[in-house]
């Protein structure tokens, strides 16, 4: 039987020379390898009340979206600047290859409402943590962040740990 993994193939050198490019749209557009994707990330969460899954674009968007719907909570996007209409809040952070700024919709939820996390891949941890604090300074709590890779080597995984969350992620 196929993993998640087995659908996921690697790119070398892009968008830069010397990246390793985990390319998902192949466990996307297959429809089992979708269906055990988003089913994994959302068994550990289901039932547990989670008002609001924050998907950070843009392949946070496509999982996020589908655990959102399996575990019957809301979607919210955190997009690259200047793309939602909305007052924002906005963080800058660095990544494996350069830097960029996040925005979320300030009225995106209640403070105190719970949330859980969800992108394509962790690698150096900056995407997610700059999620993490703009979640934070709404004052929404987080219960999880699930990605579908980890790439522990990066440092991203041990960064969001250390501070305390509660990390998850199909393979590496
Ligand atoms: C990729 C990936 C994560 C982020 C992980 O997105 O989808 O969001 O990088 O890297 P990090 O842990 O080092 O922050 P990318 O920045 O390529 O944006 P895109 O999804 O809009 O293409
Ligand atoms: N984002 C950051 N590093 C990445 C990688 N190696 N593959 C896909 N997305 C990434």
């Amino acid at each position: 039987m196929k993993t998640v993994q087995d659908y996921i193939r690697t790119i070398p050198d892009f968008p830069h020379e010397g990246i390793l490019f985990r390319d998902v749209t192949t466990l996307f557009a297959d429809p089992e390898g979708f269906r055990m994707a988003v089913d994994q990330l959302a068994q550990p969460f289901a039932g547990q009340g989670i008002d609001k899954v924050v998907g950070l674009e843009a392949r946070g968007f496509i999982l996020g979206g589908a655990v959102a719907r399996q575990i019957g909570a809301g979607f919210v996007p955190v997009r690259k600047a200047g793309k939602l209409p909305g007052a924002v809040i906005a963080q800058d952070y660095t990544l494996e290859y350069g830097a960029t700024t996040v925005e979320l919709h300030e009225d995106a939820f209640q403070p105190g409402e719970t949330i859980l996390l969800v992108d394509d891949l962790l690698a150096t941890g900056g995407t997610a943590e700059a999620g993490i604090r703009l979640v934070e300074r709404l004052g929404g709590r987080i219960v999880g962040c699930a990605f579908v890779v980890d790439l522990p080597d990066l440092g991203g995984n041990a960064r969001l740990r250390a501070l305390g969350f509660d990390v998850r992620a199909l393979c590496a």
